[in-house]
């Protein structure tokens, strides 16, 4: 299984995940609360981003590193982890409400610039080979058994 696909599944139950907290983050009232299912996002979302900037944005780095999207990219999750990391420290709750509403939108924006543009072009720069070398490597990252 190539990488990417796996990265791709992930994507599929972060969306799942983002509907939810679209959808109760206006109802909430507590600052605390918030902070909790904020952080509850963090550490999947942010180790998502860690394993693609570690693995698959390193790869492309030959390639097309210091270039246009893996760059956007990169900043991308730089964005996503200091908003996520940052909501910790909030004090009011309008505020970090809009912040994460506003931090899931950019991870939507950004999952569908991987999917449409770094995907393809890692498929085309790496090849299915490497690819699936790097699926190997995810796997064993996520602790997960591939047959
Ligand atoms: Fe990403
Ligand atoms: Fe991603």
């Amino acid at each position: 299984m190539k990488m990417t696909d796996a990265l791709l599944g992930e994507h599929a139950v972060f969306y799942a995940i983002f509907d939810n907290l679209e959808k109760q983050i206006p109802g909430i009232e507590s600052l605390d609360n918030l902070k909790s299912l904020a952080e509850l996002l963090a550490a999947p979302l942010i180790g998502h981003a860690m394993l693609e900037n570690e693995e698959l944005f390193t790869a492309l780095d030959p390639q097309l590193g210091g270039q246009g999207p893996l760059e956007v990219m990169r900043g991308e999750h730089g964005e996503i982890e200091g908003t996520l990391q940052d909501a910790a420290n909030a004090t009011d709750l309008k505020d970090l409400k809009q912040q994460l509403l506003r931090i899931l939108q950019v991870a939507r924006n950004h999952f569908g610039k991987e999917e449409n543009v770094l995907f393809p072009m890692a498929l085309s720069h790496l090849g299915e080979g490497k690819l699936t070398a790097l699926g190997n490597t995810w796997a064993e990252k996520r602790k997960v058994t591939l047959a």
